[in-house]
């Protein structure tokens, strides 16, 4: 019995030799030691060994199994070592190679013109109110001085909703909500969407203005000269010529446009200001009575003034793009220019 433990020990050795990957180490655990092993086999039939050799051949089994069993461990660890570093070296990552550039999305030309138009005259003591898209008749035309029958509501085309609601044609509708709850004084700027019927090169139905409104005591048209003025400048530069024009809104008396020198041909005529040499920039006029009287302010105590101009507009002229439609069309190459 002894020499078979003794041949069996060469032979587990000599395949624990040969053996290369796991399983074939896990083969040769589960051939002499499992449950069914060959070693587990001898030490089963110990009762053949007499009684003088049982002591040294239990030993020597047991040493054989702990042998193999640690030669075997350590094989494993080790190979799970070599494989780890296998896939270490595999997954290796190359630091010279170029990355990959993550593409990055840019403000919006109108929403930059508008973040600038807003500091600046948060620069003035004005604050950022906003009023609903979808409005009531009364706040977008009555309230403003536009009755019914107006011609007024021709300028501005409009898309109804419902007989009295309408998607609002300008701004100006947000000067009446906001007196409605605010007594004077107020200085408000309130930028948003507006809709009209139209489109070409220069009008879209959809586009952005902002509107300004301060209202206090003794306010004057010098007033409002004076803080359009400092706003233009800053907007365009210091260089930049303007006039101040007479015009016609129903909620403002007196009432102006403002036109800056074209910023294309600096006066000499061209297609985009078509040939006068002055481009329109905002609507502008001091706040009708009448206008005071539909929210209750006194206008014999307050007096005030109020503008609107097109964001698009202005960002056009700013950037010199000719064609107002290049807005909404997510070109990435126009819109990656800003
Ligand atoms: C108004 O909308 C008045 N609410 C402005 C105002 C406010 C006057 C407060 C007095 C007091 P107007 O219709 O002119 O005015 O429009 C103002 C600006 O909006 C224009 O100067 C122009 O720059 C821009 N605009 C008008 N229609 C369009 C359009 N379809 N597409 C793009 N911009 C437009
Ligand atoms: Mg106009």
């Amino acid at each position: 019995m002894i020499s078979k433990l003794q041949q069996l020990k060469e032979n587990a050795l000599a395949e624990l030799q040969t053996a290369k990957t796991e399983d074939q180490f896990l083969a040769v655990r589960t051939k002499y030691i499992g449950r069914k092993g060959l070693l587990t086999g001898l030490l089963r039939n110990i009762a053949q060994v007499s009684d003088a050799e049982k002591p040294l051949f239990g030993k020597l089994c047991n040493e054989l199994k702990n042998l193999l069993n640690d030669k075997i461990e350590e094989e494993l660890q080790q190979q799970a070592i070599r494989n780890k570093e296998d896939v270490l070296l595999k997954e290796k990552i190359d630091v010279t190679l170029p990355g990959s550039v993550i593409k990055c999305g840019r403000i919006h030309p109108v929403i930059q013109i508008r973040r600038e138009i807003c500091s600046i005259f948060a620069s003035f003591g004005f604050s950022v109110v906003e009023g609903p898209e979808v409005e009531l008749d009364y706040y977008n035309f009555e309230a403003l001085n536009i009755a019914k029958d107006h011609p007024a509501r021709d300028m501005q085309d409009t898309f109804y909703i419902e007989d009295n609601i309408v998607l609002r044609t300008h701004t100006s509708p947000v000067q009446v909500r906001v007196m409605e709850k605010v007594q004077p004084p107020l200085r408000i700027l309130s930028p948003g969407r507006v809709y009209r019927r139209d489109s070409d090169v220069s009008h879209t139905p959809m586009f952005h203005q902002i509107e300004g409104l301060l209202v206090d005591k003794g306010v004057s048209f010098g007033d409002l000269k004076g803080i359009l003025t400092a706003f233009l400048k800053k907007i365009f530069g210091e260089g930049t010529t303007l006039r101040f024009r007479p015009s016609f809104f129903p909620f403002t008396e007196p009432s102006a446009e403002v036109d800056i020198r074209c910023v294309m041909c600096g006066g000499s005529g061209c297609r985009v200001c078509g040939q006068s040499g002055w481009l329109e920039i905002l609507g502008s006029g001091m706040v009708d009575p009448a206008v005071f009287e539909n929210v209750d302010y006194d206008s014999e105590e307050y007096s005030g003034f109020a503008f609107g101009l097109g964001l698009e507009r202005i960002a056009m002229l700013k950037y010199g793009i000719s064609d107002i439609r290049l807005f909404f069309e997510n070109d990435i190459r126009f819109l990656k220019q800003f």
